[in-house]
């Protein structure tokens, strides 16, 4: 069986204050999480703060992305060593608005994966079409090559330090959220590739999580689909009040 895992990308939002608060509200609420893996993914700047309140608790804290170099003249960057002395266990690597604002491709990504498995830190590996790529038909196509290419390397005993997370473009942040069907599809076809690439035993026990608009009232649907192992949540994780209940729905 594989355990639930539901993470809150906070990408660019809230402030210091509001970070420190909605970590301590979601400390008071999910004090006794177990059968769900819960991580939370603030901003770098208030990593550090984050982690603090919930050191000793069961949930988890990560990053939303990292440089590929363990130091060195890369204004701007953080490496993977500086995120685990924050308090990272995992970090968010490929997410779409990387691929498509920052215009990272599979091999950075790829370079991504490898420096943080080396770092000690665990990989969410995000990968999905856009809109055109899905109507040409070609959402297989797409989301194959991008696991492929991000896992280029990567042996089948790192594969336990691994999520995927599937996160439709035209899904993120749109209100538009994939059917559950569609979501399962997707996420049988990338189990497949992880049979093909490895075996079945890492194919079974790889965490697939889904992404895109889940929100208290879909994620049930969502999470009750067969090959549907967790979710991947933006805007309904900036506050207790959404992200809790889909923690909740992933328990039931
Ligand atoms: P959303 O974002 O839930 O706001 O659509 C999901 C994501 O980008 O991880």
């Amino acid at each position: 069986m594989r355990r639930l895992f539901v993470a809150g990308n906070w990408k660019m939002n809230l402030d210091g204050c509001r970070s420190h608060d909605l970590a301590e509200g979601l400390k008071k609420q999910l004090a006794d999480v177990q059968d769900v893996r819960v991580a939370v993914f603030p901003p770098y700047v208030y990593l550090n703060c984050v982690a603090n309140v919930l050191n000793k608790t069961p949930i988890e804290v990560g990053a939303q992305n990292m440089y590929p170099e363990p130091e060195g003249a890369y204004t701007g960057e953080v490496s993977g060593a500086m995120l685990t002395d924050v308090g990272c266990r995992c970090v968010i690597l490929g997410h779409s608005e990387r691929r498509h604002v920052i215009g990272e491709t599979d091999e950075f990504i790829n370079r991504k994966v490898h420096k943080a498995l080396e770092c000690g830190l665990e990989p969410v590996l995000c990968l999905g079409e856009t809109l055109e790529q899905r109507r040409a038909g070609q959402m297989e196509k797409v989301v194959s090559g991008q696991l492929r290419a991000g896992l280029d390397g990567v042996s089948a005993g790192q594969m336990e330090k691994i999520t995927v997370a599937y996160e439709p473009v035209w899904a993120i942040g749109t209100g538009e959220t994939a059917t559950p069907e569609q979501a399962d599809q997707a996420h049988a076809c990338l189990r497949n590739v992880l049979g093909e690439v490895y075996d079945e035993e890492v194919a079974e026990a790889t965490i697939i999580q889904y992404g895109g608009s889940v929100k208290p009232d879909n994620a049930a649907d969502l999470l009750s689909m067969p090959n549907v192992d967790g979710a991947l949540v933006g805007g309904a994780s900036l506050s207790v009040e959404s992200f809790v209940p889909i923690v909740q729905a992933a328990l039931n």
